[in-house]
Formats: C-alpha cells, sequence, structure tokens
C-alpha cells in the first residue's frame, strides 16, 4: 500500500487499519505492507511515516500511484487533490481507496467513477460510517421488514469545531477546494447513509447559512470564506420515502454527533454517534402496555462486531470503524469483486450534493441529476 496525503489526520487513522486489519480479521485477507508514504510536506511525512510503520516518505504522489511495487493507492489528500492522484492511479492499474467526498463536484467524480471502473480494480469511498455496525443493524431490520415499510429517514451530523471564530482559515472553507462546507464535508456522510438504508435520493430542498464569513489566516490577516457552516435538507427518495438531513459544524455543544432515526409503519430504529455501541429500536409489535425504544447493545452477534471482542458490551471506537472499512477493501480485493461503498457512491452523494447547492442557489426543490455510468453502475450496495 502507498498513503497519500499521510501526514494528516486522516492519515493517521488509515496507517492504523493497515496494522491492525489482519490481526482482527486473520491472515486469510491479503498481507499489507505498509510501503509508502506521500505528502507534499516531507517534513511530516518523513515523522509520520517512521511513526505510522511506513517504509518510505516522499513529497511526489506519482512515487505511488506508478510504482512497481504499489497495489492500493490510499488517498487522504484534501478534496481538491483526489481526482488527478486517483485517475492517475487508476491509469496505472492500482486499486484505489479515496476519502470522501470523492470530489468536490460530482462531473469529476463521474471522471473518477470511470476512471477507476475502466481500470478494472478495486475502488472504494471513505464513508467509514456506513461499515459501523449499528448502521449495519439498523439495515438488517429494514431488509427483515422489522420497521415495516420504511417511510422517514431523518439525519443530521452535528458539530461546534467552527463555532470558534479564531479556528483558523483551512482548506475546508474554500469552495474550490472542498466543494462546499459543512455540506460536503459532514453532509456527504449523513446523505451516503440516507442511501445505504433508503436508497436514491430523487430531489431536494435545501438552505445553507454562513455564520462567519472570514476567518484570521494562519500566517496573518483574514480570509474569506465562501461554503455553508449549516445546511438543511428536504429528501425524496426514488422509493416514496422522505426525508430531512441537518448539518451544522458551528453548532454549540455538539462533538461529532452524527445521527439518524428511520420511521417505519410498523417500527422505528434511532442511532447517535454520541452512544455508537447502541441502535435504539421500537417495534409496534410489542405489548402496548410496554412499548418503549429499547437499547440495543452492540457486541459480537452483531454483524460487522463480530470480529472484535469475544465478551458482549466491550465497545468500539471511530478507528475500528476504519479497520472494518478495510477489512471490506482487501476482501474485495482477495474475491476480485467491488467493494462498498465504491466510487459510484460516491457521486451519487457528490450529485445529491450538486442539486442541493443548485436548490439553495434557487431556493425551490431541485431533481437528482443521475449520470449514466454503463457498465461502472454497479449497485454495491
Ligand atoms: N472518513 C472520515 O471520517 C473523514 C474524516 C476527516 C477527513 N476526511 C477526509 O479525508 C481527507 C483528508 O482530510 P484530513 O482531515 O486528513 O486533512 P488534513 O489537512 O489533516 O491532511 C491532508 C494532508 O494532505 C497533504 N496534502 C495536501 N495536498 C497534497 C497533495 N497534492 N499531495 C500529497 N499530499 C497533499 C497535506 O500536507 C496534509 O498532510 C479529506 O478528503 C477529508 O474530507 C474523512
Amino acid at each position: 500500500v502507498g498513503i497519500v496525503g499521510g501526514a494528516g489526520f486522516m492519515g493517521r487513522l488509515h496507517s492504523l487499519a493497515y496494522g491492525s486489519v489482519r490481526a482482527i480479521y486473520g491472515d486469510g485477507l491479503p498481507r499489507v505492507e505498509r510501503r509508502r508514504l506521500a505528502d507534499v510536506r516531507i517534513g511530516p511525512a518523513q515523522v509520520a511515516a517512521a511513526r505510522y510503520g511506513w517504509a518510505e516518505a516522499t513529497d511526489d504522489w506519482r512515487d505511488i500511484t506508478r510504482a512497481d511495487d504499489i497495489d492500493l493507492v490510499d488517498i487522504v489528500t484534501p478534496n481538491d487533490a483526489h481526482a488527478e492522484i486517483a485517475i492517475d492511479a487508476a491509469r496505472h492499474g492500482k486499486h484505489v481507496l479515496c476519502e470522501k467526498p470523492l470530489a468536490g463536484d460530482a462531473e469529476t467524480a463521474a471522471a473518477m467513477a470511470m476512471a477507476a471502473a475502466a481500470s478494472g480494480g478495486v475502488h472504494q469511498v471513505g464513508f467509514v460510517f456506513r461499515a459501523w455496525p449499528a448502521m449495519a443493524l439498523a439495515k438488517q431490520y429494514i431488509l427483515e421488514g422489522r420497521l415495516g415499510r420504511a417511510l422517514y429517514f431523518r439525519g443530521h451530523f452535528f458539530h461546534d469545531y467552527a463555532l470558534d471564530p479564531m479556528l483558523p482559515f483551512s482548506w475546508r472553507f474554500r469552495r474550490d477546494v472542498a466543494g462546499a462546507g459543512a455540506l460536503g464535508d459532514i453532509g456527504s456522510h449523513v446523505l451516503d447513509l440516507a442511501r445505504y438504508l433508503m436508497g436514491d435520493v430523487e430531489r431536494v430542498l435545501g438552505r445553507s447559512m454562513t455564520f462567519l464569513g472570514e476567518r484570521p489566516r494562519p500566517e496573518g490577516g483574514v480570509a474569506r470564506v465562501d461554503v455553508d457552516d449549516a445546511t438543511d435538507l428536504l429528501l425524496e427518495f426514488t422509493g416514496g420515502a422522505r426525508g430531512s438531513v441537518q448539518v451544522n459544524w458551528s453548532a454549540a455543544g455538539y462533538k461529532t454527533d452524527l445521527g439518524f432515526e428511520v420511521w417505519g409503519d410498523r417500527g422505528s430504529v434511532r442511532f447517535s454517534w454520541q452512544q455508537p455501541n447502541e441502535l435504539l429500536f421500537y417495534s409496534c409489535a410489542d405489548e402496548p402496555d410496554s412499548r418503549g425504544y429499547r437499547t440495543v447493545i452492540l457486541g459480537p452477534e452483531h454483524v460487522r462486531a463480530e470480529a472484535f471482542w469475544p465478551t458482549p458490551g466491550l465497545g468500539l471506537g471511530y478507528a475500528d470503524a476504519f479497520a472494518i472499512s478495510v477489512s471490506d477493501l482487501l476482501t474485495a480485493i482477495r474475491d476480485r469483486r467491488p467493494a462498498a461503498p465504491g466510487f459510484a457512491d460516491g457521486l451519487r452523494v457528490a450529485e445529491v450534493i450538486e442539486a442541493a447547492l443548485a436548490s439553495v442557489r434557487r431556493r425551490g426543490w431541485v431533481d437528482v441529476a443521475r449520470r449514466d455510468l454503463g457498465e461502472a453502475s454497479l449497485d454495491t450496495r
């Protein structure tokens, strides 16, 4: 494996996953060697490589995408750099893992999906939350009909890290680099979960707010923020269900609260990352005098958690989500089948965001324009 952008936040999480995945899932998975870490900042790249177990550091990502000794290219750069690196990797026959959102706009995401499909390699996008056991259990309940007909998805991702007006300007506040603000950064995760649980989004109505129009630059002075701090969406799904999504990275008091509910005509599920090892389940089939949300504590009897600890209730954490995702990717590479979520899923989310941004501009409902991917449009869900 070679990783690009590995000196940053995600470089650390992905490195941990490569280090732990075979200890958790066993030697049935392909052997993983952390061969090379690239980052434009060579000093931090060398430090990160030594610390996270990579054999070498480089400041040129082509040393990874074009190297004979690399099979899998992992891209953890800011969003605007994903496409060039992923397409180059695909053209050189590599498997590609790319962080989310796949790209800053849907056209670019489509080009990436086409290139990845044409390469014949396995591709995965870093929507790690759908790999989480509670999401898999929610999906299982929906497929088993325990909620009856799933009528409504209510999702949110709240955070308050951007509330501080002194938080320095970074790539996340630039539309040309990030594509969108809270909507693309944290909202893309919720929209992926909405698709995972409910199917494709048909049309969307959106409203965005930017609370702080400028932020201090790390090098001095101020820079203009041209992305959303908060966005509210109403959704209509292809299957007829409805939904709403709220994202806000300036929501005082919230720390990584990704959450959702699915309301069906015979029951519902509810999840919040504040209690990541619990899924709440309500069933209309319960006796009326004892109906209420029950708390299902996730453990070895639940899909996606089974490979971890034999004792129920010990709990998994954020880093484990990456190990679960990487185990999917390595399994797909071993079995020569598509990984989920693949680049087509990354594109579908980019298309919903594209429609949401258009809706915010036009102040009205916008249909999601889904590109025809032909052979590449494998439904990886
Ligand atoms: N899946 C998740 O839960 C999750 C969480 C956080 C971030 N992300 C995504 O991961 C990506 C990286 O986010 P981050 O928080 O790690 O950012 P970061 O700013 O901490 O790290 C990015 C790194 O990429 C390097 N870099 C920038 N341009 C480069 C280039 N052209 N070539 C090589 N290196 C380059 C930077 O020097 C930096 O070290 C983003 O796409 C982000 O949306 C995903």
